[in-house]
């Protein structure tokens, strides 16, 4: 018997993971969703045909991971599959913005993530999978988008990283990289009818970014990146150097 537990559950890629988990893991005995907007993960908790535990922290606070570690020791769950999908960003010029909307894509892209993980590790299954999800992002520098995409870059790194260390466990760890995808992400983070290069860009579905998220993490995959076209860029962020491709991918 062993459980998923999905972050920023309640609305866009969150919701279409769960969706995916509820077709395709069919032999867990429960899911735990995480957000803000309780009732949001309550109204979705009715379509499951599995058990659901709905927490509803807030993923930049400390005392939030206090109340999962606790929640944790108390049912001491076997985990087979954790979704580190909660993330926000922000379109902005830095000197334009404030620290508080700066940081907050630092504290829950980077440490919600991190500090999740650590908690939720020693309760996870060998056999089992991480998935992080990244953007396409994390391959270069995205003025206008610089700490939302610096904190990718982390994403991705600690995704590579972890995946090392957890090898002798046999668990599995995938950053996800996904481009555009028409999501709440796109109102909160102030780029609807702000910014060129979304309006130029192909979109991703982010009910096939979960299915195939959740495809490529069984099959021990380390970075999946939908659609051709961001493969295509992944590969030039790596061998260009990124003064050469900054102006290309500027938000
Ligand atoms: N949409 C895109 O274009 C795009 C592209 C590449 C990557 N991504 C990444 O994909 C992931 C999912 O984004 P999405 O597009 O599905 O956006 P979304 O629809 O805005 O969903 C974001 C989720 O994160 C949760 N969340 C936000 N702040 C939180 C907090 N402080 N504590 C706990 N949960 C919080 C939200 O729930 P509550 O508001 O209920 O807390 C929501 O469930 C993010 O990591 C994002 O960076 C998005």
């Amino acid at each position: 018997m062993s459980i998923a537990i999905i972050t920023g559950a309640s609305a866009g890629l969150g919701e279409a993971f769960f969706d995916s988990l509820l077709e395709r893991e069919t032999d867990l005995s429960g899911i735990w969703l995480i957000a803000r907007r309780a009732e949001r993960l309550e109204e979705m908790a009715v379509r499951s045909s599995v058990p659901v535990k709905v927490l509803s922290l807030d993923l930049t606070d400390k005392a939030s991971f206090r109340a999962l570690e606790e929640c944790l020791a108390a049912e001491k769950p076997a985990v087979r599959i954790l979704i580190n999908n909660a993330g926000v960003g922000e379109l902005a010029n830095v000197a334009d913005s404030d620290w508080a909307t700066q940081t907050r894509m630092v504290d829950l892209n980077c440490g919600g993530l991190t500090a999740v993980t650590t908690a939720v590790l020693p309760y996870m299954q060998a056999g089992g999978f991480i998935v992080n999800v990244a953007s396409i992002a994390a391959f270069a520098p995205n003025a206008r988008m610089t700490v939302y995409s610096s904190t990718k870059a982390y994403v991705l790194s600690f995704s590579k990283g972890l995946r090392e260390e957890l090898r002798a466990r046999r668990i599995g760890v995938l950053a996800v990289c996904p481009g555009p995808m028409d999501t709440e992400f796109l109102t909160v983070a102030n780029i609807t009818g702000h910014s060129k290069t979304f309006q130029r860009l192909p979109y991703c579905n982010p009910v096939k970014v979960a299915k195939g998220a959740l495809v490529k993490a069984a099959a021990g995959q380390a970075v999946y990146t939908p659609r051709l076209f961001f493969k295509f860029y992944r590969v030039l962020a790596k061998v260009l150097p990124h003064n050469w491709v900054m102006p290309l991918c500027k938000t």
